[in-house]
């Protein structure tokens, strides 16, 4: 029994692995594709562009909005707008009217003819399948920043490390963020054998965000007591999920999280084997 169940979870790792590899030289997901399908890769523009639709259901004029993740992230945190401006963690998911941007709320704060262009400038944000004037291009814009094979093409962590980008804290840029530099082992516990134990670093992410990002909504915040999670939770979106594989580096690279060394696979022992 134990072997047979041994043997499941290696094949599932062996085909996650090949579907990985396969993604890496596949074709790009076509327009549409829904976000956490990643057997094929999104080209760079479109990874964590998150469409909004909730209140252009109807609209026959008006696309869909595109927020550019790509677009904001080396100026301003993450808790700027999902701790501070009340955008929320998942897409379609925060209530927004037209006359609330008006109103300089939402993207408003900022898109207001002199921080970024104005809110009249309506085919910008509402761009859903058009060809935008005035939009930068993503590998101009992002250059000079580290290169990564997956999402953007851009290593985001290594370009915070550097101090290529320096994300805001606040709107104002006076706010502070708490740092808390401490990693916790997450143990892989669900099958045997198994990829790597992972490391989780909280330096990386608060510098970025503020601790209710994640605790308590997403993870408790004490190790060991989020026992359900597991990586097809992750896949599907939860967990690590929220973010990996939507706006953070995508699920695609294992080892950047599964980043402890390998222990040896032990078989099981010889007398535990089913007698024939
Ligand atoms: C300038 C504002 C802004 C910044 C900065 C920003 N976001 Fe977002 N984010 C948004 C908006 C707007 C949405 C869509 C919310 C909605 O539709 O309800 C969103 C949605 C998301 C989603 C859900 C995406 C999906 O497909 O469901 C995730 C995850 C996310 N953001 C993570 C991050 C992370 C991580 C950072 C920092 C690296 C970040 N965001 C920085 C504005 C921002
Ligand atoms: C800075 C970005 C931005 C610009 C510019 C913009 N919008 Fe929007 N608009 C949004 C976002 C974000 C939503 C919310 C999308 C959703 O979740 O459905 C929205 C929603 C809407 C809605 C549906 C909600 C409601 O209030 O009925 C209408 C209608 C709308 N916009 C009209 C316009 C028009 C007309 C213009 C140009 C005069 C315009 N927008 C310019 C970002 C923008
Ligand atoms: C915290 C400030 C801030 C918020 C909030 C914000 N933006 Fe922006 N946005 C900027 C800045 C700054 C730029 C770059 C300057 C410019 O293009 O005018 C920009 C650029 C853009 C661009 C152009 C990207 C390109 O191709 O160069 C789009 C599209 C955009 N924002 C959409 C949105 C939408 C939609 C929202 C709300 C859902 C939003 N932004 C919320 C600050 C913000
Ligand atoms: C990006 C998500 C995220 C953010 C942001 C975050 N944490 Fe955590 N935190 C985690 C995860 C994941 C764990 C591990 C939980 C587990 O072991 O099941 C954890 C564990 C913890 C633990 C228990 C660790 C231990 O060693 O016992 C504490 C305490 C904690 N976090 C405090 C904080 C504080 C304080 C902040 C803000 C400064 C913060 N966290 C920000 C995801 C986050
Ligand atoms: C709320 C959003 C969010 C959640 C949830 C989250 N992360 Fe992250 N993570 C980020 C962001 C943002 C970065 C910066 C790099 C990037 O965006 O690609 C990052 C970076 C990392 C890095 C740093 C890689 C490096 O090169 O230094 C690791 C490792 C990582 N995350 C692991 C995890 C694990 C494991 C979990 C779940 C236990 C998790 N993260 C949950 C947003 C998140
Ligand atoms: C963003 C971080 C992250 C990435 C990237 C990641 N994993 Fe995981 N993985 C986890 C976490 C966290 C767990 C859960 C550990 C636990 O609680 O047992 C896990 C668990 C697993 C397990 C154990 C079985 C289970 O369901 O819990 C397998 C197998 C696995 N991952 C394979 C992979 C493969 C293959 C990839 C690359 C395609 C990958 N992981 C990428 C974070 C990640």
């Amino acid at each position: 029994m134990q072997s047979i169940k041994s043997f499941k979870a290696l094949l599932v790792i062996i085909a996650a692995m090949t579907a990985v590899f396969l993604v890496r030289y596949g074709v790009y997901a076509e327009e549409g594709a829904p976000a956490g399908l990643y057997r094929k890769i999104k080209p760079p523009e479109k990874y964590g562009s998150t469409v909004m639709d909730r209140g252009l259901k109807d609209s026959r004029d008006l696309k869909p909005v595109v927020f550019p993740h790509w677009a904001h992230r080396s100026d301003y945190s993450c808790k700027v707008c999902h701790t501070d401006l009340g955008f929320k963690l998942e897409a379609n998911t925060t209530e927004i009217k037209q006359s609330d941007i008006e109103a300089g709320k939402y993207c408003g704060k900022c898109h207001n003819g002199t921080t970024a262009f104005g809110v009249k400038e309506c085919e910008r944000c509402h761009s859903y399948g058009l060809e935008v004037k005035g939009g930068r291009n993503i590998s101009d814009a992002l250059k000079n920043l580290p290169k990564d094979d997956f999402g953007n093409r851009v290593n985001w962590a290594q370009a915070l490390k550097e101090g290529k980008i320096k994300p805001r804290a606040s709107l104002d840029g006076q706010g502070k963020l708490e740092v808390l530099d401490s990693d916790v082992i997450i143990p892989v516990t669900k099958y045997d054998p198994h990829p790597p134990d992972v490391l989780f670093p909280h330096k990386i992410h608060t510098q970025q965000m503020a601790c209710d990002a994640c605790h308590p909504s997403i993870f408790k915040d004490k190790k060991g007591e989020n026992p359900d999670m597991n990586m097809m939770k992750i896949i599907s979106g939860q967990y690590c999920g929220v973010c990996h594989g939507r706006v953070s580096f995508p699920l695609d690279d294992c080892f950047r999280c599964h980043s402890q060394p390998a222990k040896k696979y032990e078989p099981p022992k010889k007398e535990e084997a089913p007698k024939k």
